[in-house]
């Protein structure tokens, strides 16, 4: 328990924080200290805050039943999923807001890079055999952590208010 309070620590550390110290044995906790919050606010008007929101619930969705494909080992079905789907650039239904005429372009640029991610695992996926080969697997999760690692690269530079 003591080494995974330290890894925690050193952790929140390494982000900068001030570490709130872990509590004794029978000692109350001390009130958490969240880090300092350095992500970009992007104002939005509240009807397009929310479309945002709701959009971006969606991306979870679709990472979610990109993985549950994959996981069935059914690439051609996460290959089809993704590039209909995540890989789809500025898809809104009619008459819906369009959050990235408010976004500056750095944001705007990183969710281009999430949607060419997205591109990348699908075409990952439709270059591998039936069944997949571990180097496969290898490749179309790479590819999956590099489209994750887009979605947590933007959480961690913006936030919207
Ligand atoms: C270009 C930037 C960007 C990318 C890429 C991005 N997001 Fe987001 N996402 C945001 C911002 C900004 C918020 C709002 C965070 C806040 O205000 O605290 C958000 C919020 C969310 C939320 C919370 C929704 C709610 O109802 O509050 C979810 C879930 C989410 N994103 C999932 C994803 C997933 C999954 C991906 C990748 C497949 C992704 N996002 C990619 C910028 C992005």
């Amino acid at each position: 328990m003591k080494r995974v309070l330290g890894f925690a620590a050193g952790f929140v550390a390494l982000a900068g924080a001030v570490v709130a110290q872990s509590p004794g044995q029978g000692g109350s906790a001390p009130a958490f200290t969240l880090p300092t919050d350095s992500r970009t606010a992007i104002e939005l008007p509240a009807d397009v805050r929310s479309f945002f929101r709701y959009e971006m619930r969606g991306h979870l969705e679709q990472l979610d039943t990109l993985l549950a494909r994959l996981s069935e080992g059914d690439f051609k079905a996460a290959a089809a999923f993704a590039r209909d789907g995540l890989a789809v650039m500025g898809k809104h239904p009619p008459g819906a807001p369009h959050p990235g005429q408010f976004m500056p372009s750095e944001f705007r640029a990183m969710g281009q890079v999430m949607h060419q991610a997205a591109a990348e695992v699908a075409k990952t996926a439709d270059a591998a055999s039936q069944p997949p080969s571990s180097a496969d697997w290898q490749a179309v999760m790479g590819a999956v952590s590099k489209l994750t690692a887009t979605c947590a690269g933007c959480h961690g530079m913006f936030r919207i208010k």
